[in-house]
């Protein structure tokens, strides 16, 4: 049966403006790094996303990439769009990026115009989309000159393939400098996606000032660490679990006791203040001023629940921003 969205779907969400742009995001939106490959249910993908968006979760992050094998993520999003979500399509906000390896040669990888067009071409394909609503620049290519991976971003959204450029895992000065381009060009930067959580703080060491300084959005993608920021690890490892899976980025020798330690003081104080730590994990990150929606992955509706809780709670406050920092700086 095909797929009626819930009405109320609007009702109880927090919508963020995206930097200086009128685009609103939601403070929590979908990523399909993992989840959505070849060697994952299909039912189960459509069944989170369809979860997702019955609850305002208006905003979906894919890349070339994702999978395994790299492409398959945008093939599956790309059939359940086509079923479920076809009539929605201007009620989301769909984003993909290019600049890791993707294809053999010397045209698949990179942040060339050649590999950026190419790329968003194929994209656009797995998903049987017309545009995206942002393309982003995937990392920094030091062999390509920055105006010319900027320059591609403004052609995608000259050519109407996508309608915003955004860029992830620019450092701070390239990050000044991308932007100082895209104004230029007259195609300004969007949004910047950064690692950012209790566990990776590089952030806060001037990028989120030239972001604050260039009225440039954020959205921090791994804000759970790859799930090590929540119940997941604190007994082990569970099989059906991110770091068990052969194909999962997170492996089991990054959870070592010394931050099973540090992730269970952490835990301690979530349950003090009636919250998961996942939830608590979310709301530390949203509680930079720049900070326009946390993107988290999720492997069944379960967590996607808990995680939607934080939209009815309210920020941290300082005591327990302080209490987590003693713990971080130890
Ligand atoms: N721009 C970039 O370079 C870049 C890089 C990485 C990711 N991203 C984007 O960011 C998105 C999110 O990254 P991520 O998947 O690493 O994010 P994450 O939210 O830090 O980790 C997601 C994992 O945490 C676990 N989890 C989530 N909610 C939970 C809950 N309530 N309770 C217990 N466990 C929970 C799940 O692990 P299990 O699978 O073990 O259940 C889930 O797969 C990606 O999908 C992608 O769109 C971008």
């Amino acid at each position: 049966m095909s797929y009626m969205p819930d009405s109320k779907r609007y009702d109880t969400m927090k919508y963020k403006t995206c930097g200086k742009s009128g685009l609103k995001l939601p403070i929590l939106s979908i990523g399909l790094w993992h989840n959505f490959g070849e060697v994952d249910s299909e039912d189960n993908a459509r069944e989170m996303l369809c979860y997702a968006f019955d609850h305002g979760i208006t905003h979906f992050d894919l890349a070339n990439n994702y999978g395994p094998p790299a492409g398959a993520a945008e093939s599956m999003f790309g059939r359940i769009i086509k079923k479920d979500f076809h009539a929605h399509r201007d009620e989301m906000v769909i984003s993909t990026k290019a600049g890791y390896w993707m294809w053999p040669g010397p045209y698949g990888d990179g942040g060339s115009r050649k590999y950026l067009m190419s790329s968003l071409d194929q994209s656009l394909k797995r998903m049987d989309l017309d545009y995206v609503d942002i393309f982003y620049s995937h990392r920094l290519d030091s062999e390509t000159p920055l105006e010319e991976t900027m320059l591609a971003l403004d052609s995608a959204v000259r050519q109407g393939k996508a309608l915003y450029a955004g860029i992830s895992n620019y450092p701070p000065s390239q990050t000044q400098q991308a932007s100082d381009i895209l104004k230029s060009l007259g195609t300004p930067c969007l949004i910047h996606q950064v690692k950012y959580s209790m566990l990776n703080r590089q952030p806060e060491d001037g990028l989120f000032k030239v972001l604050e300084a260039e009225n440039i959005g954020c959205i921090a993608f791994s804000p759970l660490a790859q799930g090590m920021l929540t119940d997941r690890y604190l007994d082990g490892i569970p099989g059906d679990s991110r770091a068990a899976k052969p194909h999962g980025f997170l492996k089991v020798d990054t959870i070592t006791e010394d931050l099973l330690k540090k992730i269970r003081s952490l835990n301690k104080i979530a349950e003090k203040n009636k919250i998961t730590l996942a939830q608590m994990s979310l709301l530390w990150v949203l509680r930079q001023p720049c900070m326009t929606s946390v993107l988290v992955g999720v492997s069944n509706i379960g967590q996607l629940k808990g995680n939607l809780e934080i939209v009815k709670k309210t920020d941290l406050s300082e005591k327990v921003i302080h209490q987590i920092s003693e713990i971080l700086i130890d």
